[in-house]
């Protein structure tokens, strides 16, 4: 099983051991300098259900009260960890929230901060409506938010409660919401969207992305972030039913799988926009936090089901 996790964490004291990697602590090769850090917050993603399926630098010098953060942290209180895996971040980019750097400000806010840039293809006036599934996780409430921000003119969100439709138009400036689990869902969305969707951010995959993909436009696109409702299956990337993947052929529609970690070159960048953007009160952040180490499983499997608004958050320690 994958005891991988993002995180936050406060560098306690200079630490030598021989430690190599997080994930395998009984390993005994040297490596030149480690760290002791304590954790504050741990991030629940749903890659970590792929990662379960098998078990699958640059070195920094860091100084006393430092924090950083990295994709490589086994669910533990304080860990030793090599430097060379570790991105050191400025508490001023969050106003002190260091959570935010596992959400808005961090992987979930540069997935669609980058994918909408690079594959939407969203020109600002020029009426495009965008559609979000699993809008109201970590990724889908900020991707709304971004493909506002970025020119498109609706956004409509797709998510699994009535409470998480309203806080996507009440709070977020989603344009409407549909609650997949209530009604049916192609009617609404062509309610919704008369014009057709020119733009789908796939969170989910499977018969939701379907309905979405049936209605969208000539020479539109996909962003083909995740298919979360097959991550119980062998193939978490399954390939489209024929007849779906018929009309996206016949209508041109663009669908790449998208990975935010293939465009590290465009992080710094777009961790100081996503910042500006908080800043200003343009991008709302939603978290959902569990407390304490002990509830990591529950805090997984709730966010696995539907449990969470925004990212879902377990936190540890304070700072
Ligand atoms: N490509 C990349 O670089 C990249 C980066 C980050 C994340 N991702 C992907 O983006 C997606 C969202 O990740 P996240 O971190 O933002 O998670 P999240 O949306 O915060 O949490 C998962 C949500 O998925 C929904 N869900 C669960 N099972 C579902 C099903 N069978 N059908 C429809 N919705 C279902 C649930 O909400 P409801 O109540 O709405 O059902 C749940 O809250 C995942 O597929 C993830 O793998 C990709």
């Amino acid at each position: 099983t994958s005891r991988c996790s993002s995180w936050v964490y406060k560098r306690e004291r200079n630490h030598r051991s021989d430690c190599q990697h997080p994930l395998d602590h009984q390993k005994s090769k040297r490596v030149p300098e480690n760290h002791l850090f304590l954790t504050l917050y741990l991030s629940m993603d749903p890659y970590m259900r792929c990662r379960m399926n098998e078990d699958t630098g640059k070195n920094t010098n860091f100084t006393k009260g430092d924090f950083v953060t990295s994709f490589y942290w086994p669910w533990q209180t304080k860990v030793i960890l090599d430097g060379n895996i570790l991105e050191k971040v400025d508490p001023q980019l969050v106003d002190g929230h260091l959570s935010y750097f596992l959400e808005a400000i961090g992987m979930p806010g540069l997935t669609y901060l980058i994918g909408v840039q690079e594959k939407s293809h969203i020109t600002a006036g020029s009426n495009q409506t965008m559609v979000v599934s699993g809008a109201a996780g970590a990724c889908g409430s900020l991707a709304g938010q971004i493909g506002h921000l970025l020119g498109c003119s609706k956004v409509v969100g797709i998510c699994g409660t009535p409470e998480k439709c309203l806080f996507l138009t009440s709070e977020l400036g989603f344009d409407a919401a549909i609650n997949y689990k209530e009604g049916n869902v192609a009617e609404q969305l062509h309610k919704l969207c008369p014009a057709g969707v020119d733009v789908y951010l796939n969170n989910v995959g499977g018969d939701i992305s379907d309905t979405v993909i049936s209605q969208m436009n000539q020479n539109s696109h996909i962003i083909l972030c995740g298919q979360i409702s097959q991550y119980n299956k062998d193939v978490p990337y399954p390939p489209l039913h024929p007849a779906i993947e018929a009309i996206q052929k016949e209508r041109n529609i663009t669908r790449e799988r998208f990975l935010v970690l293939n465009y590290k070159d465009k992080f710094e960048f777009g961790i100081l926009q996503l910042s500006q953007w908080f800043k200003e009160g343009k991008l709302k952040i939603k978290e959902t936090r569990i407390n304490g180490l002990e509830n990591m499983g529950a805090a997984f499997q709730s966010m696995m089901t539907g449990g969470n608004i925004g990212k879902q958050i377990v936190y540890l320690n304070t700072a």
